[in-house]
């Protein structure tokens, strides 16, 4: 999923894929002079529907225990830690292993 401008630049894409009940997000970059507006959150927010609307129960990602800012938005999301994979990434970091359960959509909503 890309998010667009009014203007067409591309301001930043999120990377899904889905299988059997298990939906997972595989990257999601903003460009760095866009970050901070609000796109992360909304590319999140309409990836999250479509895996609902797909019919996941979850969804699951690996994220660097460095990127505070991956960290801290998917946190705001309701994403739990699950686990961590050890020497995951090329530099030897491990992946922090992120999980958001889809129950929470409907939850969430009838919060409001
Ligand atoms: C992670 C990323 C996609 C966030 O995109 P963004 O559009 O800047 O995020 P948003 O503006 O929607 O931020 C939503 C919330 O996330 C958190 N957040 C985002 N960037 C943050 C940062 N640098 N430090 C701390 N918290 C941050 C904040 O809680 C923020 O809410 P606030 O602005 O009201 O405080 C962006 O920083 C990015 O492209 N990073 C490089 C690629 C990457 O690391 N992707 C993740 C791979 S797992």
């Amino acid at each position: 999923m890309v998010a667009r401008m009014s203007d067409g630049l591309v301001a930043g894409y999120i990377c899904m894929m889905m299988v059997l009940d298990e939906g997972s997000v595989l990257n999601v970059a903003v460009h760095p002079q866009l970050r901070r507006k609000g796109i992360g959150k909304m590319m999140i927010q309409a990836a999250l529907a479509e895996f609902h609307s797909r019919g996941a129960s979850f969804v699951a990602l690996e994220v660097r225990p460095t990127n505070k800012a991956a960290l801290s938005i998917y946190e705001g999301f309701g994403f739990v830690v699950t686990g961590r994979r050890k020497a995951y990434y090329e530099n030897g970091e491990d992946a922090v292993l992120m999980e958001y359960d889809i129950k929470r959509l409907d939850e969430d909503k009838h919060a409001l």
